[in-house]
């Protein structure tokens, strides 16, 4: 459905009427056209800082200049010696930040890793302050830091957990104009996983991702090649028939999956249509059938990457929910991915296998009338951690990601002033697109991805109600 508003507030009427009472005038995302390119920041002038002891200049360098950025640095920077110690040994060029303001960058890379005590958080202080105001429009700021669980000095875990809401703050400062912010915590060697990860949050492929920590660990072969990194894997996608479902399927495809998409019988036309637009198979199946993790498994052969998309609401408040509703919503949306899994676990996934399940902020903040909506998606968030572990067994991961508002049926269907509020109250000051999730998805099933295991993305443009 579109966003009336957003659209009046781009008119030259509309511009002035908001300013003028103080209403959001929401940007206009851009998101990516196609599939991950090689070289997706080709001449984006990208200005990099870090802590006088910085430690992954040379891998946050190979990264940034493998994605073809424009490199900057800036002469009187505290942080300078890792970082162009890093790039003679490359052979990188770095080149000096222009002065005045003319140089617009379109993304800061802040390597934290040196910030050991509160008093060495002055440094991203001093390199991002009298900067980011240059910061384009659509910009990334991007911030790698050590992950605070793996720290046993107190300085240095306090540090680090004050990176998250710097750069949460920062995220809803910076949103008005598209820009978003967001945290690397990289675990012991995670660092050689970095490429994948910079170019997921420094591409218009994460437009709707701001004010999130993701954790990277160690792990899998490093990354040759990053376009049609699905070439020849096969995706299954239940609930693909609409909204975010039909999205993933088609994102996957782009980057180069077979797809088979799954939805119940009685939406097989609507399917169909759906995977005959990217040339994949339709399977029409409830996911809580008593055979559907068996059809699943000799229907589609091993799988390299699942995602659990199917998922309904049926809202009451507590006192007024009958036991139906309870029973319905906790298996389609938790029971059945469960069993399901249980069942590809034994010998229905391929070696290194992905595993995706759609959450939601409802499961993360609640909403009044959704118990059992809110306790299915808040079970998924723990269901991927508990997972993570036996996945990494077998090479893959298991990983959820948790939808704002969405502009789908579902949310279409909530009333007017709901709806209003739902999609306006988050830094970006709009609702997210199905392809908003679908990158996310996409970004988790595929070897971008790697070092990172039963973790949860909120895809919500910052919405303002949970963490
Ligand atoms: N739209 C949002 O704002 C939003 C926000 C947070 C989370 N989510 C989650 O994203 C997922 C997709 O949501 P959507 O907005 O696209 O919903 P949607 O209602 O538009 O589509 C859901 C699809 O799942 C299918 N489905 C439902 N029950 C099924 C079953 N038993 N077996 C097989 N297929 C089944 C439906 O037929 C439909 O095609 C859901 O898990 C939802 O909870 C959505």
């Amino acid at each position: 459905m579109s966003d009336r508003y957003l659209e009046f507030t781009h008119s030259a009427f509309g511009r002035q009427l908001a300013s003028m009472m103080g209403l959001p005038s929401p940007p206009h995302l851009r998101r990516a056209v196609g599939g991950y390119s090689e070289q997706p920041l080709e001449s984006r002038a990208t200005l990099i800082g870090g802590a006088p002891n910085a430690q992954w200049g040379e891998a946050v360098l190979a990264a940034l200049s493998g994605m073809g950025a424009d490199l900057y640095v800036a002469p009187e920077h505290n942080g300078l010696a890792p970082i162009k110690f890093a790039a003679t040994k490359l052979g990188v060029t770095l080149k000096g930040e222009p002065s005045g303001e003319r140089f617009v960058p379109q993304a800061f890379v802040f390597d934290a890793s040196g910030v050991d005590s509160a008093s060495a958080l002055r440094t991203i202080y001093d390199f991002l302050q009298p900067r980011i105001s240059r910061l384009a429009a659509h910009g990334r700021v991007l911030v790698l830091s050590r992950a605070p669980r793996e720290l046993s000095a107190v300085g240095e875990r306090t540090a680090a957990s004050a990176l998250r809401g710097f750069v949460r703050s920062l995220g809803k400062e910076i949103g008005r104009k598209g820009a978003t912010a967001n945290l690397v915590e990289v675990g012991n060697d995670g660092q050689n996983n970095l490429a994948g990860v910079l170019r997921f949050f420094l591409s218009e492929h994460s437009a709707f991702v701001t004010g999130q920590t993701l954790v990277l660990g160690a792990g899998g072969a490093p990354l040759s090649q990053f376009g049609q990194s699905l070439f020849g894997k096969r995706a299954l996608v239940t609930g693909a028939a609409r909204g975010i479902g039909a999205s993933i399927a088609q994102t996957l495809a782009r980057e180069g999956a077979q797809v088979i998409g799954m939805d119940r019988p009685q939406e097989e036309g609507a399917l169909g249509e759906s995977m005959s637009r990217i040339g994949g198979r339709g399977l029409a199946l409830d996911v809580t059938a008593a055979d559907a993790a068996e059809r699943i498994v000799s229907e589609c052969g091993p799988l390299d990457v699942v995602v659990h998309n199917a998922g309904v609401t049926r809202d009451k408040m507590l006192r007024n929910m009958a036991p139906h509703l309870w029973d319905m919503v906790l298996d389609i949306n938790l029971g059945a991915i469960v069993r399901i899994n249980e069942r590809l676990l034994q010998d229905g996934l391929a070696d290194g296998a992905r595993l995706v399940c759609i959450s939601s902020i409802g499961g993360i903040a609640g909403n009044a009338g959704q118990t059992n909506y809110g306790a299915t998606k808040a079970g998924i968030i723990g269901y991927a951690e508990a997972l993570a572990p036996e996945l990494a067994r077998r090479g893959g991961a298991i990983n959820a990601v948790a939808p704002g508002f969405i502009e789908t049926q579902m949310t279409a269907a909530m009333p007017l002033v709901n709806r209003e509020v739902g999609r306006r109250l988050n830094s970006l000051s709009q609702g997210g697109l199905p392809i908003d999730i679908a990158e996310a998805v996409t970004f988790f099933a595929s070897p971008l991805s790697t070092g990172v295991n039963g973790q949860t993305l909120r895809v919500c443009g910052q919405n303002f109600v949970g963490a």
